[in-house]
């Protein structure tokens, strides 16, 4: 596994007006931008080349990034073409880069601390298509959620009315190039994006090798500005700097 697509463009309105001077991803969480700790799991899971999706005319994260020397890696930053259309458009939008090859799939506002070696591990051990990897969430509403039926994956409902669990999909994908049937089949959700749920339900429908993990240890979406806060108490009281 030596490609990852790393998602950093959106629109970030739930963490206005922070976001109207500052890139989400470049907010602090403790010592550093939020997006350097995507990239450090990434790094430390072996990964050689990060594709960095970023909004069409963005230059704020190309600064700060770099070309990846600082981690060691290759970096490039590429734009989403059209714009935010939905987390399965980017990974369509980066095909051409991503070629032949299976890759990870991160979205830059999620924060994990363990290493997600385990799911390098599994997906490779099992030659599987995909692995999700969930949490076990109070309220999983505001996520994509399993149903799984006589303990098998069914489906992934994206932001449901009625959770069917509370296994929240993380920002954490392993995807063979399979994943682009799938992104090239699906439609616009009702909120007009192309749903990465609706592509990975595409795949467990369509009979591809799909396995998934409990994602180890602490895991946040820092989408709002409270969990932004969770997230910098946490680090700055589990870490020595
Ligand atoms: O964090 C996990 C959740 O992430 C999953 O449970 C959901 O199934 C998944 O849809 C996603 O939900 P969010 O509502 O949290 O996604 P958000 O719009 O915040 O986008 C996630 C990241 O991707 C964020 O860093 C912004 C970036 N993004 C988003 C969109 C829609 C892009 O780069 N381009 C886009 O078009």
């Amino acid at each position: 596994m030596r490609k990852a697509l790393l998602a950093a463009g959106g629109r970030a309105t739930r963490l206005r007006p922070i976001t109207h001077t500052l890139n989400k991803h470049l907010i602090p969480l403790a010592n550093k931008p939020m997006l350097f700790y995507g990239i450090e799991t990434l790094v430390k899971a072996g990964i050689k080349e990060i594709f960095v999706n970023v909004n069409p005319g963005e230059t704020e994260l190309q600064k700060v990034l770099g070309n990846g020397s600082r981690w060691g890696v290759s970096l490039k930053c590429i734009e989403q073409q059209g714009g935010p259309l939905g987390l399965a458009h980017i990974v369509r939008n980066a095909e051409p880069y991503l070629g032949n090859e299976p890759f990870i799939f991160y979205l830059g506002d999620n924060v994990i601390l363990d290493s997600i070696g385990n799911m390098v591990e599994k997906f490779q051990r099992e030659n599987l298509d995909m692995c999700l990897a969930f949490a076990h969430i109070a309220n999983p509403k505001q996520f994509g959620v399993a149903e799984i039926v006589n303990g098998k994956l069914t489906r992934i409902l994206e932001k449901p009315e009625n959770p069917p669990s509370d296994l929240a999909q993380t920002g954490i994908y392993f995807y063979s190039p399979k994943i682009f049937d799938a992104v090239k089949a699906i439609k616009r959700s009702a909120r007009g994006e192309y749903e990465i749920s609706d592509a990975n339900t595409w795949m467990i429908e369509h009979d591809r090798n799909v396995g998934w993990v409990e994602v180890p240890g602490w895991w946040k979406d820092t989408g709002r500005p409270e969990d932004l806060l969770e997230g910098n108490q946490f680090i700055m009281s589990h870490f020595r700097f």
